[in-house]
């Protein structure tokens, strides 16, 4: 049995076949798909597919950083009434991106802090996004840390030196169809960093894995992921399943 820790199934490149997708996964023997929000105007089709199937989602409430503009104040209060409204299992995603636009970088990072004071005072995970922008993810992360603030490093694609900066916050490293990827170098970290530490993750529709690179991405395709990962750790494809199941199972709390 497999979790996807990071799905946008309920994007809109999925509209016409979304059911035929899950069919999929299910057949494929992920049982949990954990869902990311994006910003208010994704809230509601990601709940409404949620509650269609409330043994298989998971979803999650937060502000994503490519989101965050002149309007973060507002877009934040929508995600704080929704804490009111219903419980939710995580914090996601949230995080700095640097790569598309550095515009907003202060309005990125104190939105990320907010965002982490809110993970604190609910107790629950916070699922981080960083493109081009580790130092500066590092930075709050090391002035925000306390003991019950936890979480994963979603799609990582760090080095040696940063994935054990990670472990040592505590925090999971997000693992998916980059590790299968020619001259990625991922798959050499990969294979440095315990299976107790990784949690698979397919980041759909993004980012899909050999052999479907550049393709539209599901959930199906983490068996890609999986066996990647276990080829590189010379153990087998449910040794990773178990041991990446229970990580998420212990992170999320299902
Ligand atoms: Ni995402």
């Amino acid at each position: 049995m497999f979790v996807d820790t990071h799905s946008h199934i309920y994007s809109e490149e999925f509209s016409t076949d979304r059911n035929e997708v899950i069919d999929r996964a299910v057949k494929a023997g992920i049982n949990k798909i954990i869902l990311p929000n994006i910003d208010s105007s994704t809230i509601k089709s990601m709940l409404d597919l949620a509650d269609s199937n409330p043994q298989l989602f998971i979803p999650l409430i937060g502000l994503h950083p490519t989101s965050v503009k002149e309007d973060f104040r507002k877009e934040l209060e929508i995600i704080e009434y929704w804490f009111d409204k219903r419980k939710f299992s995580g914090i996601g995603e949230i995080g700095i991106d640097l790569y598309w636009d550095k515009t907003f970088i202060n309005e990125q990072i104190e939105t990320f802090r907010i965002q982490i004071g809110w993970a604190k005072k609910w107790r629950i995970p916070i699922v981080i996004h960083v493109r081009d922008s580790f130092q500066e993810v590092f930075e709050v992360l090391g002035q925000e840390k306390e003991e019950s603030l936890t979480g994963v490093f979603h799609s990582f694609t760090g080095n040696a030196e940063q994935a054990a900066q990670v472990i040592d916050l505590g925090f999971k490293i997000g693992i998916g169809g980059i590790v299968t990827f020619k001259n990625s170098g991922l798959d050499t970290v990969v294979k440095q960093i315990d299976l107790q530490h990784i949690l698979l993750e397919t980041d759909s529709p993004w980012l899909a894995p050999v052999p479907n690179r550049g393709r539209r991405n599901e959930s199906a395709f983490i068996t890609a992921v999986a066996s990647k990962i276990a080829l590189l750790h010379e153990t087998s494809i449910e040794e990773v399943a178990r041991i990446t199941t229970q990580n998420a199972q212990q992170l999320f709390g299902f």
